[in-house]
């Protein structure tokens, strides 16, 4: 590596006042004369970034002399190697003494030398969720030459052990963030933003749950296998097939269609098993193959734990309308068919129109905005329901994100079509119950679609949100609706669904619950003792 020396001050000037602030091409660098030498280092602080010039000097626990505490709050540094025990470390530069001056090395290491340490020190933050550092590691990463979006793939990697029961929507929200950040992102700050925002929320999900290491052991991987591991909730053995699989070379489009079948074999987990194995693939798409083996591991191990809705009472009736599909229903059929339905309802009107795929797909998602934009916001804060009964705009905004990721798996493999049209009119008959008919169109719809949407989009660079959960739904949310415009822009459910978004950015949700959670908690206790 080449050095660059660069005469800072005189020795005996340094000695005189002990310490030293170099101003060199932007950069500002205190120097040190200690017992234990000189030492150099960036004179922000990485806490908050007021100067270390003014911090104070004393000799350390190893009594090496040159322990250096930023004042402003405590953090202490040891001026060898700028590590601290408290967070992120501060740049330190190589410095001799020659002929009575002070020499100072301010090149910057190897390239793959700051990519590796800033991957090392991502690990460390991650540890201690400090957000600050999760964006300086990121930034320097990206500095340093090294690929952004592989501190995503990083974090993924470190995290995912600790995710108990699977993929989240931390990752699922990933692929979505990572869309955002490709088509709007405008500056390095925005660049920053989607990135940070994922590791976040990877963290928030995973900090809190012991570690649940997946099976290490390898076996020929083939796809009946896998899905039949799956929906026998077997993680070891379907861990064991993606190892296979991995060790044989094969990449996401060999697994792809047995996750497909195992996420829409039941009605399942709310939607979530069909949205994470639809978000998983475009995820790939973007980070590539290094993202693989934590992204199927994760997404097993999330399928096997799924719950069955189907076996709820109020979705008995799916498993019927499925082995009844016979796809030669021909009835005409349009959203306003199943305004008002029922959950049983709903699945017999749409085995009316099974001959009919796309026009029923349309009707059902034009149902499902039909309840988005109608949801009866007064059910969000009321808190003497029964937890069966409870509804929130999540149950509205899955129909729409659920109805996205069904299309496109059903467009790759045409055979889950019934599901997935059964499924939708199950999320339509379940929301049903919870709209007022009040004429909310026109009031919500925005006067230009496409600036409207530009807009959602852009606000998630500054949302202010404090629930990495509740932005991740509103990226999924405005990404699936994105998707859905463009690929029906004539649609007759676009001016509603974009009503409802409006409705629902202007009436957030009502988040935490905790009257709600308490009077269903007192209820509980009285029918129990
Ligand atoms: S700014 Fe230095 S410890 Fe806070």
């Amino acid at each position: 590596m080449e050095r660059s020396w660069v005469r800072a001050t005189s020795l005996e000037t340094l000695k005189e006042k002990g310490r030293f602030l170099l101003r060199h091409e932007g950069k500002q660098v205190a120097i040190f004369h200690t017992p234990g030498g000189v030492f150099a280092c960036s004179n922000r602080c990485p806490h908050e970034g007021y100067p270390l010039m003014e911090g104070s000097l004393d000799d350390g626990p190893d009594g090496a002399g040159c322990r250096l505490t930023c004042n402003w709050h405590s953090w202490r540094f040891n001026l060898r190697d700028g590590s601290t025990e408290e967070g992120d470390r501060v740049r330190v530069y190589p410095v001799r003494t020659e002929a009575g001056e002070v020499l100072l090395d301010l090149s910057d290491p190897p390239a793959e030398q700051r990519i590796s340490e800033a991957l090392t020190a991502l690990k460390d933050a991650l540890r201690r969720r400090d957000r600050g550092r999760i964006a300086r590691e990121i930034a320097r990463l990206e500095n340093a030459g090294g690929n952004p979006l592989s501190a995503v793939t990083h974090a993924i990697r470190e995290t995912a052990p600790r995710f108990a029961y699977g993929m989240s929507h931390a990752q699922a929200a990933a692929n979505d963030w990572l869309a955002l950040r490709a088509d709007y992102a405008r500056t390095p700050a925005e660049r920053l933003v989607p990135l940070v925002e994922i590791v976040d929320h990877l963290i928030d999900d995973s900090l809190s749950e012991a570690p649940r290491p997946f099976a290490q052991e390898a076996e020929p991987f083939d796809a009946a296998n896998l899905e039949q591991a799956i929906l026998a909730s077997d993680d070891e053995a379907a861990s064991r097939l993606i190892r296979g699989a991995l060790a044989q070379g094969l990449g996401w489009p060999d697994m792809e269609p047995a996750f497909a079948r195992a996420a829409l074999h039941h009605y399942a987990d709310f939607g979530h098993s069909a949205i994470y194995t639809y978000k998983t693939g475009r995820l790939l798409e973007r980070l590539g193959h290094d993202a693989l083996e934590p992204l199927a591991l994760l997404l097993t191990r999330a399928l096997c734990e799924a719950w069955r809705e189907d076996l709820i009472p109020e979705f008995r009736a799916y498993k019927p309308a499925l082995e009844a599909w016979d796809g030669a229903g021909r009835t005409p059929v349009s959203s306003e068919d199943f305004r008002g339905l029922g959950v049983k309802q709903a699945l017999r009107r749409a085995l009316e129109s099974s001959g009919k795929t796309h026009a029923l797909y349309q009707a059902l998602l034009g149902a499902a905005a039909y309840n988005f934009l109608h949801f009866d916001l007064s059910l969000e804060r009321r808190v003497d329901l029964k937890p069966s009964e409870s509804k929130t705009w999540l149950s509205f905004t899955h129909a729409i994100t659920f109805a996205n990721a069904g299309r496109n798996l059903a467009e790759r493999y045409p055979d889950l079509w019934p599901a997935v049209l059964l499924q939708l009119a199950c999320f339509v008959g379940r929301n049903a119950g919870a709209v007022s008919n009040e004429p909310l169109e026109r009031e919500w719809a925005p006067k230009d679609g496409k600036a409207f949407l530009d807009g959602a989009f852009k606000m998630l660079f500054d949302h202010g949100n404090p629930e990495p959960i509740v932005t991740a739904h509103l990226v999924k949310l405005s990404t699936a609706i994105k998707e859905e415009i463009a690929a029906a822009p004539q649609a007759s459910w676009r001016d509603t669904l974009l009503a409802a978004l409006a409705r629902f950015l202007a009436n957030p949700p009502h988040r935490p619950q905790v009257l709600r959670l308490a009077t269903q908690a007192i209820r509980f206790v009285e029918q129990e003792s």
